[in-house]
Parts: C-alpha cells; sequence; structure tokens
C-alpha cells in the first residue's frame, strides 16, 4: 500500500509554500530555484542508483512504456480514466490484466514498492521516473518533469493501449480520442529507440531483442531501421502476443496480417512491430517518419514536446509543482545521423513518404552483418524484472 501520510504531507507542501526567488543549495548540493524541489532531487537520485543503476537500460525502458500506458488512459470525448494518474499501478488489479498491458506487471513489481518506500504517489513515480531515465540516454531530450499528481481515483477501461496488431486507422482514432494527431504519435514513437519485446514473441530465444540496434541510445535508428526492407523473424514469428502455440500456427503469414503484431525485421535478433512498419508506409505518417529518421535534433525535439503533453494527460500544470530544474541533461547522441547497419544500404529503404525521397548521402557502418543482442534485464534492490 501507498504510504498515505508521507504522501500528503508531500502533497501539503507542494500546496502551501510559495516558490522562492533566491536559489537553495539542498541537503545533496544540488541547487534549485524553488526549495520544494529538494525533496525531488533526492527521489531523482533514488531513481538513478536504485531502480536505473545509472544507465539507460531495462528499466528506464520499462519506466518510458508504463509512463505511456498510464497516460493514454485518457479521453476528450468519453470516460477513459484519468490519464497520467498511476492508475496503472493504483488499480493494477483491474489494469494489469488488459491484453495491451501485457508484461506492465513486472515494471509494477518494482516500481510499487519503490514508490512506496520514498513517499510518492504512483502518478508522480510513473511521470517523473521516466523523465529521470530518460536523462541516462545518449541523445534523449531532457524532459520537463511536473510533479504533485494526486492519486488516481478509478481504472482506465480496457481497450485505451494501442496494440502492435491494431491496424493505422483504429491507433489513430485512439490517439484522435485522447487529443493527439498521428504525427505526434510518430513523435512519441521516438521511444521505441529504446525499446524491446518480451510479450509479443514470448519464445526465450526473443525475450529482450531490440526494435533497433542501438537500444541504449535515444536515437534515430529505429526510423531508419524500420524503413528497410523485412527479410527474417527472429524467433518463431510472426506473432500476435500472448497466444497459444495452436493459434500462431494458424497467423504464420509474412506480413501485414490483421492478426500478427510482428511483422519480418531487417537483422537478426531485431525484432519488428507491425504497426511500426505500416506507420513508414502510411500516406497520414510516412513523412513525419522519415524526417525523424533523417534528423536527430528533430526527433528528440518533437518527443520532447510530446512527451510532455503526454505526461500532463488529465491534468493542468498550473495546479502541479515543476521540478524540471532538476532533471539532468541526457548525454549527448553518439551519432549525429543515422546510419545503414552492416550490409544495409539505400537500395534497401521501403521507401514511404510520397513528397520527400529518401537521401542518398547516409553511410553503411563498417563490418560484417551479426546478430543484434537482447536487452538484459537489471537485478536491482526493488526487485527483479522477471521477463
Ligand atoms: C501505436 C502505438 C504503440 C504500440 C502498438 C506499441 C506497442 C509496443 C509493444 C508491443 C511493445 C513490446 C512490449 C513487450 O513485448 O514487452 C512495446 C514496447 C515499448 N513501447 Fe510501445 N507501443 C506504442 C507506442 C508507444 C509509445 C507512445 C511509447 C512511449 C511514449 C512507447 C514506449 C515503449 C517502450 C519504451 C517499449 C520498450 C519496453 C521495454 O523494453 O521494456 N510505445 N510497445
Amino acid at each position: 500500500m501507498i504510504a498515505a501520510p508521507i504522501i500528503a504531507l508531500a502533497l501539503a507542501g507542494i500546496a502551501a509554500a510559495s516558490p522562492t526567488p533566491a536559489a537553495t543549495t539542498c541537503a545533496d548540493g544540488t541547487i534549485v530555484a524553488n526549495s520544494q524541489c529538494c525533496f525531488w532531487a533526492n527521489v531523482r537520485d533514488r531513481f538513478k542508483n536504485e531502480i536505473f543503476l545509472n544507465v539507460c537500460q531495462e528499466n528506464v525502458h520499462s519506466l518510458v512504456r508504463i509512463a505511456f500506458h498510464d497516460a493514454i488512459g485518457f479521453s476528450l470525448n468519453s470516460e477513459k480514466g484519468g490519464g497520467a494518474d498511476g492508475s496503472m499501478i493504483q488499480f493494477g488489479a483491474t489494469e494489469l490484466n488488459f491484453h495491451a498491458n501485457e508484461g506492465i506487471d513486472f515494471i509494477v513489481d518494482f516500481l510499487q514498492p519503490f514508490a512506496d518506500t520514498v513517499g510518492i504517489t504512483y502518478g508522480d513515480a510513473i511521470q517523473f521516473g521516466a523523465a529521470v531515465g530518460l536523462s541516462l540516454c545518449p541523445g534523449a531530450p531532457k524532459i520537463q518533469a511536473f510533479v504533485g499528481r494526486p492519486n488516481a481515483t478509478r481504472a482506465a477501461p480496457d481497450g485505451t493501449v494501442p496494440e502492435p496488431f491494431d491496424d493505422p486507422e483504429k491507433i489513430f482514432a485512439r490517439m484522435a480520442d485522447a487529443g493527439f494527431t498521428p504525427t505526434e504519435l510518430i513523435h512519441l514513437l521516438a521511444s521505441h529507440s529504446i525499446a524491446d519485446q518480451a510479450g509479443v514473441d514470448p519464445e526465450d530465444s526473443v525475450l529482450g531483442a531490440p526494435f533497433d540496434s542501438t537500444p541504449f541510445s535515444f536515437d534515430s535508428q529505429v526510423f531508419l531501421e524500420t524503413m528497410l526492407v523485412g527479410v527474417l523473424f527472429p524467433g518463431s514469428g510472426p506473432n500476435q502476443g500472448m497466444s497459444s502455440p495452436a493459434v500462431l500456427a494458424v497467423r504464420r503469414v509474412t506480413y501485414y496480417n490483421v492478426l500478427s503484431g510482428e511483422v519480418s525485421s531487417p537483422l537478426p535478433g531485431e525484432f519488428r512491430l507491425q504497426s511500426d512498419k505500416r506507420f513508414t508506409v502510411h500516406n497520414q505518417t510516412a513523412c513525419a517518419w522519415q524526417e525523424n529518421a533523417l534528423s536527430q535534433a528533430t526527433m528528440a525535439s518533437n518527443f520532447q514536446t510530446a512527451f510532455q503533453k503526454l505526461s500532463l494527460l488529465g491534468f493542468n500544470k498550473a495546479n502541479l509543482l515543476d521540478c524540471s530544474e532538476v532533471i539532468t541533461t541526457p548525454p549527448p547522441a553518439t551519432q549525429k545521423q543515422a546510419f545503414f547497419p552492416p550490409g544495409k544500404r539505400h537500395v534497401d529503404i521501403e521507401q514511404g513518404c510520397a513528397t520527400k525521397a529518401f537521401p542518398t548521402t547516409l553511410s553503411t557502418a563498417a563490418g560484417t552483418p551479426t546478430p543484434i543482442p537482447a536487452v538484459q534485464v537489471q537485478d536491482i534492490p526493488f526487485g527483479r524484472r522477471k521477463k
């Protein structure tokens, strides 16, 4: 259970105190303009040391995923939950059973005890945690961090989280219902730059199979690599996820099957979601996808704007405390420009954008093609993700 008195104190502090104009030095040496953010500087450090182990690896990836799944439980048009309110944890008994949330329980296994121990609400743990996590990823933008979300009051209903086997129109409609255009969705999907799968194909050989060849860098590789022609399935694909072997047997097709969440990928070890691939060629998203593939800086800045909007769904930022000042600046991108992985070239690009050709200037990395290694789980004091 959540440590209610500690949270009440933290929230009361937010409401009562007014921002101080002079700089304050927190106990840990962090200098802040708003002294209330000292509490959050400490939470930041605990996140880094106890959850992320100071690297942009599996637990950061997990936090960014739950940040989306929790926040998108929101609608401009009907009752679909309170947005970025932590209901995914508070009402986990309901929401974690939804098909699209497969694997989120493992995140909750460590995030819930952490939030309870530190004394923060689940909504803040998810969104502040994602901002701190992203600050460890080379190439990520610095995410603004607003805190002070009260506890969730109700569960989101089923069906708010898009599935990789949904067709693009269905996904666009769901995102529009929550206030996002197809272009903003593509901007959010920069997150798949630091992503892997465990539930779409549950086979051991592809647990942690990443969506691009650089899953520890928040870079534009995922946009480029998803545009490459698919040539193989890294595991037993194509898979929808959570399906029995008998069901999978009848779903073995090669491309764009309405029942499959997976399509063929360009590189051994790399996993490709059907939805991501379809966005690369859809007339509403192909050019935004290509734009992100071609500019690391544009991709990061697009994501920053879209992710901030996501993290505030259901809330008015005027009612929250802005502690963005405690979020550290992420390391710079390791590559300024996406590159073709060894063995791939311009001819392997499947052009989707009708108005701009993919340039022929990108280089191919030296070396021979080798399988992309899986992302490993991290052992942390708050429990272990049991993929
Ligand atoms: C069309 C919308 C989306 C679909 C269909 C989708 C689907 C998926 C699927 C199937 C996985 C693999 C989960 C697993 O097997 O463990 C995944 C992973 C992930 N997704 Fe998405 N996603 C979407 C949008 C987003 C957005 C908007 C974000 C964040 C802003 C996001 C962040 C992530 C991250 C970080 C992971 C990796 C998690 C990990 O490695 O533990 N996704 N997504």
